[in-house]
């Protein structure tokens, strides 16, 4: 018996320090029990990963949301799904494709003529490191969809905002970002070889210095804008890097993975909790890795180059110049 005792607490104590070590990695659950009833929530790219379970969070907490996807039918399920489970009917399915600018504008027309607010904005949706291909409009498709699309997104939305202030915009950024660098010369690759994770890498470095340049234009507004890493999770995310489904992935890295990656419940909890926290009322410009508001790489914080990112971001996108110039002179004046 005296024999096995040794083994047996070796392995007792190897457990519970691998499964405290998980608790500690993947971060808790949103502090905050404040509900929502009454808010308008949208979510883009919600019909899987941590979209939709940052979409059920929220539903749960009675707000009404708005599911932002390309794919009308996923979305129209994803709703669906979420109604049933929350038992909250005002969960609703609406088609957003961020890879065509064309249809960000008839989604946000059609949001502003028919809702009457906008509360909670969460940029969420993304792609993670797919081959080199272009947007409807030509912009690299990472850039294009991650960055581009939801600048121009927001940008379209920011009067309802502002007239349902206080109000919250999420931006799902990456820790990835800290590895990103922003190239002025060539922002959609078409002069250097594709390197698909410094792409990736790029557009959320884009994503911070967006937060960073709109929390300093909305200043006075009421409405905050905060960035955040959810963490690593399972979900769909690296369905192009070929990780995703790989044998070598699920067995020689399995217990590694079950040690650092996130169930998608858990990594929605920090948009839930940058949602709807009273103590985050005000709060604007942050990066946050989970739950913790911490600062991000060097680049993220030069005012310099996110201001030249805003000007380059509303070009590309063809965002009105003289609404920008207006915007700057009201709440920025630099
Ligand atoms: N999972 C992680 O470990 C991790 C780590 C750091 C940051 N993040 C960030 O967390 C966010 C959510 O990622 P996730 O892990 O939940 O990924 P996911 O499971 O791949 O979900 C991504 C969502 O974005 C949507 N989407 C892609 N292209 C779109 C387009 N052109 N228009 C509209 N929607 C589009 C997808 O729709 P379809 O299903 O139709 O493709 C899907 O709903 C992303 O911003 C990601 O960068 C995730």
């Amino acid at each position: 018996m005296n024999r096995y005792l040794l083994p047996v607490s070796v392995v007792g104590t190897a457990v519970g320090g691998a499964v405290l070590l998980k608790d500690h990695v993947t971060g808790g659950t949103c502090p905050s029990k404040a509900t929502i009833p009454g808010k308008t929530v949208i979510v883009t790219g919600a019909n899987t990963g941590i979209g939709k379970q940052t979409a059920l969070e929220l539903a749960r907490r009675g707000g009404h949301i708005i599911l932002a996807c390309r794919d009308l039918e996923k979305c129209e399920a994803a709703a669906k799904d979420i109604r049933g489970e929350t038992l909250n009917l005002h969960v609703h399915a609406r088609r957003l494709d961020l890879a065509s600018l064309r249809s960000v504008r008839e989604f946000a027309a059609r949001i502003v003529k028919e809702e009457e607010r906008v509360d909670v904005l969460i940029n969420n949706a993304a792609v993670m490191r797919c081959p080199q291909w272009a947007t409807e409009d030509g912009f690299e498709m990472q850039l294009g969809i991650n960055h581009l699309g939801h600048f121009l997104l927001t940008n379209l939305l920011l009067d309802k905002l502002k007239a349902s202030a206080p109000s919250r915009i999420i931006n799902l950024s990456s820790l990835a970002h800290i590895a990103g660098h922003i190239d002025f010369d060539d922002l959609n690759w078409q002069k250097r070889k594709y390197n698909t994770k410094a792409a990736y890498c790029q557009s959320k470095l884009a994503i911070v210095l967006f937060t960073k340049e709109l929390s300093r234009r909305l200043q006075g507004t009421g409405v905050t804008v905060n960035a955040l890493h959810p963490g690593v999770a399972r979900t769909e995310l690296g369905r192009h890097t070929g990780m995703h489904n790989s044998t070598f992935s699920s067995f020689t890295l399995g217990p590694i993975f079950w040690l650092l990656v996130k169930s998608p419940q858990l990594a929605a909890q920090p948009s839930t909790y940058l949602a709807v926290a009273e103590e985050l009322e005000g709060v604007s410009g942050k990066y946050f890795d989970g739950l913790k508001e911490i600062a991000p790489a060097p680049e993220a914080e030069d005012e310099e180059v996110a201001q030249r990112l805003w000007v380059e971001s509303a070009r590309l996108v063809g965002l009105d110049m003289s609404h920008e110039s207006r915007v700057r002179g009201q709440s920025c004046p630099r």
